[in-house]
């Protein structure tokens, strides 16, 4: 029987995760702050699943949720590292507050959850895997976006930084990037200042437009689990040809441009 975690389960892609796994006959832990929504999905599930309330900002509670994973189920096998947020603003008018929340959740977060599961599932000495969540805008700046876009470019280097450290203590413990292109979710619901109000209107309806299901989202990645795979990148055509210009960019010494947030690109 194969044990999974999820943060973020309570919506978008954590969600669809969850429903696929349970679909696989899965154990599962499921954690998100949204209570009353992680208690909806948990109880919609037919598999063995427990829902922990957990803001995985605060160390103290990330660290119940894996006594809680450890105790109930002994081993685990997956560990998804998904719960994100989303602001927009100007990158010098977003207010320090909102700063901090996008870098305590998505990178202070998920390091939390690293700090609290791995050195468990190193001792267990057997196979496991976890999957840190960023996105193509991990990889791609996203104008408009900076502390999502700093904070998923951070997941990519911590992730990569973890896989060398894996390796290099021959751990049988392994991870995996994940790095969504655009997913139906509420990950844009929130409120946008007035200077990027038209900018999220695009970039929701074109998410609305384009995104895949978190359902059909999640046996793309699951497939990818099970090929083994580090980068897990479902939606390859979102990223890898504008990675590849922003790379000649780079190399090229070209400044960036103007971001055309009617193309469809970023995120
Ligand atoms: N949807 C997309 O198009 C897309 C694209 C690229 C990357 N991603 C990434 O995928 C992940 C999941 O996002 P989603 O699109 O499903 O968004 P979502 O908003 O639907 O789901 C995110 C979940 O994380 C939870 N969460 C947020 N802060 C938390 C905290 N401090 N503690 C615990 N839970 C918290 C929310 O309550 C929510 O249930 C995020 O890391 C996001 O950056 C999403």
């Amino acid at each position: 029987m194969t044990v999974a975690v999820i943060t973020g389960a309570a919506s978008g892609i954590g969600a669809g995760l969850a429903r696929h796994a349970a679909s696989l006959g899965m154990q599962l832990i499921l954690a998100d702050w949204d209570d009353a929504a992680l208690t909806e999905v948990a109880d919609c599930l037919s598999a063995e699943v427990i829902a922990v309330p957990t803001d995985v900002r605060d160390e103290t509670q990330v660290q119940s949720l894996a006594d809680a994973a450890f105790d109930k189920f002994g081993e685990i096998d997956l560990l998804f590292n998904n719960a994100g947020v989303l602001s927009s603003g100007l990158s010098w008018e977003i207010d320090a507050a909102t700063w901090q929340r996008s870098i305590d959740i998505n990178i202070g977060g998920t390091v939390n959850v690293m700090r609290a599961f791995v050195p468990r599932l190193i001792a267990a000495d057997r196979p496991a895997r976890i999957v840190n969540t960023s996105s193509v805008g991990g990889f791609l700046t996203s104008t408009f976006m900076a502390p999502y876009s700093a904070t998923k470019f951070a997941i990519v280097a911590i992730t990569e930084a973890m896989a060398g450290e894996l390796a290099a203590m021959d751990s049988k413990v392994q991870v995996s990037l994940l790095a969504p292109g655009p997913v139906k979710s509420a990950i844009m619901d929130e409120k946008a200042p007035t200077q990027t109000a038209e900018f999220m209107t695009v970039m929701r309806g074109m998410n609305d437009a384009h995104g895949m299901t978190p359902d059909e989202f999640a046996p793309l990645v699951f497939a990818a689990i099970d090929r083994g795979e580090y980068w897990i990148i479902p939606q390859p055509e979102i990223l890898d040809t504008a990675l590849q210009e922003r790379t000649e960019m780079i190399l090229g010494r070209t400044p960036p441009v103007s971001f055309d947030f009617t193309s469809g690109d970023g995120q």
